[in-house]
């Protein structure tokens, strides 16, 4: 089963637009999630620049986290608490600077996965492929920047 059996686009016209389909998506996956048995991994691809992070920073907001999200571009992963009942943390993770998917093993990335209390959230998962299943526990959402538009905001959001 996927949560999206079509695949879905959505075009957002600002960041805080991003950030407000961030946040109703993550309230759709909360509540139409089954029983978990391990985490819900998403992957959210596009070019530099695509909205990666502020999709992240949206869904943050949604569960409750007040502690500012910046890109772990140089640390590869943040982990934040959540206040939410659906998920009890937000593993943020950007494999941008990764070469190879087993340098990701050495943060824990199999217990993260493993536990049903993650929402974890992968910038640049290409990366790391190798330690991603596909599957109904892994979503990819696809982040692109819409040409000929004046004032570059406008994405196109794609739900897989
Ligand atoms: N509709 C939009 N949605 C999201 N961001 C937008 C939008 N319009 C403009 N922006 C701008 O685009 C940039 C998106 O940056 P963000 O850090 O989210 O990208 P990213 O995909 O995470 O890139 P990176 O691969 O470098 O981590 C921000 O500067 C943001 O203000
Ligand atoms: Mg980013």
């Amino acid at each position: 089963m996927r949560y999206y059996s079509n695949m879905k686009k959505i075009v957002s016209n600002s960041p805080e637009e991003t950030a407000r389909i961030a946040a109703e998506w993550v309230k759709q996956v909360s509540a139409t999630h089954p029983t978990r048995t391990e985490a819900l991994v998403v992957g959210l691809s596009g070019n530099l620049g695509a909205g990666k992070t502020a999709f992240t920073k949206g869904v943050a907001q949604a569960l409750g986290i007040t502690e500012e999200i910046t890109s772990p571009t140089f640390v590869i992963m943040k982990l934040y608490p959540t206040k939410s009942t659906s998920w009890k943390q937000l593993v943020h993770v950007d494999a941008y600077r990764l070469e190879k998917p087993a340098e990701v093993e050495v943060l824990g990335f199999e217990g993260l996965i493993a536990d049903p209390g993650n929402l974890v959230l992968i910038e640049w998962p290409e990366n790391i492929e190798g330690s991603l299943r596909a599957g109904e526990n892994y979503l990819p959402i696809t982040f692109s920047v819409l040409e000929n538009d004046s004032d570059n905001k406008k994405r196109e959001i794609t739900f897989q």
